[in-house]
This record gives C-alpha cells, structure tokens and sequence, in this order.
C-alpha cells in the first residue's frame, strides 16, 4: 500500500539568518517511515530540516517551511492508502520576512505572526482525501481530552497522543510513549518503547485499518 509520512520541524524565516522553529528531530516520522519500507510499503515522506538522512528505498521530499510542506502534500497526497502527520509543523510564522538581516538596536522588539496553513486540518476538506488518517497530538496537559478533540475536529481515523510534559519521551529522544486515540474514543496506552519498535507496532496497527478503507479494497 502507499504511505505519506510528514516529519521534522518546519522553519519560518524571520530574516535571512533567522527563523522560527518547533523542537522536533524528525525521529519518530522517519522511524516510521522506515518501519512502513520495512513491512513493503511505498512511502513518500515530506520532511522539515532534519539531521537524518533519508531512510533507503524511501521517496524522501525535503522542505523548509509550512507552506512548502502543505503544498508537498498537496502535491503527493492523491491515491495515498494512508497518511500519518507526524511533523511539527510552525503553527505561526513572522507576517513578513526581512530581506536583510535584523539589526540589533537599544530598543524592544516586537515580531508579527501570523498563523501557517493548517496541513492536517486541510487534508479532509481542501485535499478532498478520503483515505486512512492519522494525526499526531503532543501536549502539556489534558493529553486524551485534546488529542480526541484533534481527532473529531481534523477527521482524523487516529490521533497519536504524545505527553511531553514527561521527561525522556519525545522531542529529540529515542523513546516516546504514547496513546491511541480511536473514532469510538476509545484510548489505548502503548507501553514505552523505542521509537523503532513503536513504529513498527503502530505501522502493523495502521496497515490493515487502511486497507479495510483503501478504495482499491473491493469489500
Ligand atoms: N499539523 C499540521 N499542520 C499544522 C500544525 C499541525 O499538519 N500547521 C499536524 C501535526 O503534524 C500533528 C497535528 O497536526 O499531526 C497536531 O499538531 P498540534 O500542533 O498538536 O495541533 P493543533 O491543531 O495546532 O492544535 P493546538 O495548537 O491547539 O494544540
């Protein structure tokens, strides 16, 4: 079957030497994409700037900013079985970017921001797509009453919910613990793991869920 996977950071330019960015090392998006080219499927993986390099027999899209990558999964999301999100995406960026670089004064500075294109809100409604869904939710607080209210407001068929308030999960660690978040808003704790283990647990979950919804799936 054939697997989009968004991972990494983006970054939102503020001038030519800075940006805005989420602390996000791109490795839960990347495992999962290994663990997807593992198990045979095609994956394209629309990646922010990362450390790591592409996974091998994967089609890996590099991008900077959230624009960039909403118009890359525009691009590639048709005929796709499933599609996981799991970038951290910039939910602001500076309203204009400066063409040189800011210089420091005495005074206080105020940026503008104005919000980024919301690409898992978009997929449903503006992509018009139809198949497996899954978002990612990574909060400080209230994790399944956000992360299920992710998943109804987005359309989403799984929201993974991720607590980083705990430390040594998560952002920019090997091993992450996390929530399934289901449409009959049912949880399911996974218990902590390696990120590649748990990519391979949540590809075996997601795999079969999307071919039950695959257009091609004649049942
Ligand atoms: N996401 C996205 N595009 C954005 C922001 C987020 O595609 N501009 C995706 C992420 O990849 C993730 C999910 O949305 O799968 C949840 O991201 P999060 O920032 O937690 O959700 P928001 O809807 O921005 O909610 P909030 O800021 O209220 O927590």
């Amino acid at each position: 079957m054939k697997l989009l996977i968004t991972a990494g950071p983006t970054r939102e330019p503020l001038d030519p030497v800075r940006y805005l960015s989420n602390r996000s090392s791109g490795k839960m998006g990347y495992a999962l994409a290994e663990a997807a080219q593992a198990a045979g499927h095609e994956v394209t993986l629309i990646s922010g700037p990362v450390a790591l390099p592409a996974p091998a027999g994967v089609d890996r899209v590099c991008v900077e900013t959230a624009r960039e990558m909403f118009e890359a999964v525009r691009a590639h999301l048709a005929g796709q079985d499933a599609a996981i999100f799991a970038a951290a995406v910039a939910d602001y960026r500076p309203v204009a970017a400066a063409a040189q670089k800011l210089k420091k004064t005495a005074a206080a500075l105020t940026l503008q921001l104005e919000p980024t294109e919301d690409i898992l809100g978009a997929a449903r409604g503006l992509f018009g797509f139809r198949g497996y869904l899954v978002g990612f939710a990574a909060e400080t607080e209230r994790l399944l009453e956000h992360a299920h209210g992710k998943r109804v407001r987005k359309g989403c068929d799984l929201v993974i919910a991720n607590d980083v308030s705990q430390p040594g999960i998560g952002f920019d660690s090997a091993e992450n613990a996390v929530t399934l978040c289901l449409p009959d808003g049912q949880s399911l704790p996974l218990p902590r793991q390696s990120k590649a283990d748990l990519a391979r647990e949540l590809i075996a979950f997601i795999a079969p869920r999307a071919a039950l919804k695959s257009p091609s799936n004649p049942g």
